[in-house]
């Protein structure tokens, strides 16, 4: 099986790259994606993921992550992780390391400093001041943009995961899609796997990622099944033309596809080729 990789936004770049390199010497989907996760949450300059993501409303950072690996439908995530920037790697220790598919809060920080993960101020410089200029002016860029990366290793198996500091100043406590299973993430491992990027109100209302794969599974081509799930909601919610909302989908045999509800959502995808990016049209 050739292996193949699909990751959101401009800097999934990097990211898929960095998926693509494990993958091509021998990795899991399981450690490529999140290896791929890592490259984003490691980087200050994205401020939407990991360290330097967006704080909430009172100036603290809570990521939201998760990991969906295809043998078993194995699920780890973590919700309103304070003080560690490695969300994937706790949510894939969630996975191996206990009998839960889900931690939340202090629950989640308490496991991750138990396994070694080292508590830091998650505020760069420039996140600080944005916040506080916010603050003050009560503006804030309203993007809120979730890495999420779906990989097919050489042994046909499916991986997929998500991470992200969520809305911008969102009101302490708040989770979003990215960590909820059939929402930001799905993976069925007999069929293919999705996930998805943007209001993650509104990704949750329509389970989009669940969805997806199902529609997958009643043999509809990756591309097909993303548009028609983006398609399904924003004809039931047409507000949703108005804050983007955007999905990915990887199938068994390597096909990929996405949607958004509006324009400006960029995939990168990789096989045996350079990885290359894209823009999708809207639905
Ligand atoms: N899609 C990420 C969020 O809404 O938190």
């Amino acid at each position: 099986m050739k292996p193949v990789a699909i990751a959101t936004w401009r800097f999934g770049l990097a990211t898929c790259e960095e998926a693509m390199k494990h993958l091509l010497s021998g990795a899991t989907a399981l450690d490529a994606v999140e290896r791929g996760i890592r490259v984003t949450e490691d980087d200050p300059e994205i401020d939407t993921v990991g360290y330097g993501g967006a704080p909430n409303a009172e100036g603290i950072v809570e990521l939201d992550a998760a990991i969906m690996w295809g043998p078993g439908r194995r699920l780890g995530a973590v919700s309103g992780l304070r003080d560690i920037a490695e969300a994937i790697s706790v949510a894939r220790l969630v996975l191996e390391n206990t009998p839960h598919c889900l931690l939340t809060g202090i629950g989640a920080r308490d496991f991750a400093i138990a396994n070694g993960f080292k508590p830091r101020n998650m505020l760069t410089p420039e996140s600080k001041a944005r916040w506080e200029e916010w603050k003050k002016t009560g503006i804030a860029n309203e993007s809120h943009d979730t890495v999420c990366v779906l990989a097919l290793d050489k042994n046909g198996d499916l991986c997929a995961g998500t991470s992200t500091s969520g809305i911008r100043y969102k009101m302490p406590g708040r989770v979003g899609d990215s960590p909820l299973v059939g929402c930001g993430l799905y993976c069925d491992n007999a069929v293919g796997a999705a996930a998805a990027t943007g209001q993650g109100e509104d990704i949750m209302r329509y389970a989009m990622s669940f969805r997806i794969v199902e529609e997958m599974r009643r043999g509809h081509s990756p591309m097909e099944a993303c548009r028609n799930t983006m398609e399904w909601a924003v004809t039931d919610d047409p507000r949703m033309r108005n804050r983007i909302s955007c999905v990915i989908a990887l199938g068994k045999d390597g096909q990929w596809g996405a949607a958004a509800s509006k324009k400006g959502f960029t995939v990168a995808t990789g096989g045996t080729d350079e990885v290359q990016q894209l823009e999708i049209d809207p639905v």
